[in-house]
């Protein structure tokens, strides 16, 4: 009855910056005990592969020293072209038996060798025709998870969980804001490289899938058409009023997510399993692309909002991160997802 709270970490290790969330959940709900970011340089990250451990592991020791906290397990998440989730539909079994069967099946379905892949897999629906059962199955690169639980080893910290950064938005998102019933929503986290498409309907993946466009993108689309570095274009972008005109990129650069996201609706048609998406929820640093919500919904044809992960956890108390945070907050989804991960384990 008097259970102790307890606190979680979510490291979200992004191309632009690594983000620290730390969740307590105590018997009062949960509450934000602290975020923080340290910026990387460019390049230390590319496409969701780490090219140099050794500068991530210095953001990540930062943020660790920084903060009084002594927790030092950590849930870090996974995404991009090393990571493959998909629904699959197999023999009906035990979650035991499908334990050493899934091996089998992901031969078929992932296109890597399968000693150098980590499985997990959820079982989503144990009745999908006769004898047959729906299987979710998460396929990451194992270089991709040996890098991650290197970086966190060498932090001096203890790898909790991988997670997949799709679903940790996911799990962000809609614990404060749940869809009605029945309806699809299309979940955006627009990072630097690599958008997550996740496409649910009540709290189950229909469709995941990463997309190799983000904000990046949109910077260097301005960055060429007025020959500016990237400094410059990210100092002109946070000035009031606007110094330079962006809308021909801004429109570009959503017509390219438009397109993506409409190939992944497509699959999803022609799968049978949805045809008309309810809403779309942006979250990341490229949903605080200004115009870029109302340019996507304009082209979509749904309503586009921009998530709060923040919705429905406490930021009282000493030491809670206050209104910088809530500023950047569609940004800290990913680590409020993987913070939230072992909210329900243990
Ligand atoms: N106000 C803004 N205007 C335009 N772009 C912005 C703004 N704020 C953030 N961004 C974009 O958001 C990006 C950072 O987003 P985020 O922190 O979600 O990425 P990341 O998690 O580090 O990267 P990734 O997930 O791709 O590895 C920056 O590259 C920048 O392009
Ligand atoms: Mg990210």
């Amino acid at each position: 009855m008097f259970e102790r709270s307890r606190t979680t970490v979510g490291l979200d290790i992004g191309a632009s910056s690594v983000k620290l969330v730390e969740l307590e959940h105590g018997e009062g709900g949960v509450r934000v005990l602290h975020a923080a970011e340290k910026a990387l340089e460019p390049e230390t990250i590319v496409d969701g592969e780490i090219m140099d451990r050794a500068l991530v592991v210095e953001a990540v020791r930062s943020l660790f020293d920084s903060r009084a906290a002594a927790r030092r397990r950590v849930v870090v998440g996974v995404h991009g072209r090393g990571v493959i989730v998909k629904k699959i539909v197999m023999d009906r079994m035990s979650v035991q038996e499908a334990a050493e069967a899934i091996y089998w099946e992901a031969e078929q379905h992932v296109p890597y060798d399968i000693h150098d892949i980590a499985l997990d897999f959820e079982i989503l629906d144990v009745d999908k025709g006769p004898k047959q059962m729906q299987v979710l199955l998460v396929a990451a690169k194992r270089e991709l998870i040996l890098n991650l639980a290197e970086v966190v080893r060498e932090a001096g910290l203890v790898l909790e969980a991988v997670d997949v950064n799709g679903f940790a938005a996911q799990n962000a998102l809609e614990r404060g804001a749940p869809a009605p019933g029945g309806e699809v929503s299309a979940l955006l986290n627009i990072g630097a490289d690599i958008t997550n498409v996740n496409v649910v309907r009540d709290g189950v993946p229909l469709y995941t899938q990463d997309l190799s466009l983000g904000g990046h993108s949109y910077l260097q689309s301005i960055q060429k058409a007025y020959h500016l570095s990237r400094e410059e274009v990210e100092r002109a972008l946070g000035q009031t009023p606007r110094r330079l005109d962006t809308t021909a990129q801004l429109e570009a650069f959503a017509a390219d997510l438009s397109a993506s996201l409409e190939k992944s609706l497509n699959c999803l048609r022609s799968s049978g399993e949805a045809d008309q998406v309810g809403r779309i929820v942006l979250c990341g640093g490229g949903a605080q692309i200004g115009g870029l919500a109302a340019a996507l919904g304009r082209l979509q044809g749904a309503p586009v909002t921009i998530g709060d992960p923040l919705l429905g956890l406490s930021r009282e108390g000493a030491g809670a991160p206050g209104d910088e945070l809530a500023r950047s907050a569609p940004r800290f989804a990913v680590g409020v997802g993987l913070a939230l991960r072992k909210e329900r384990a243990s």
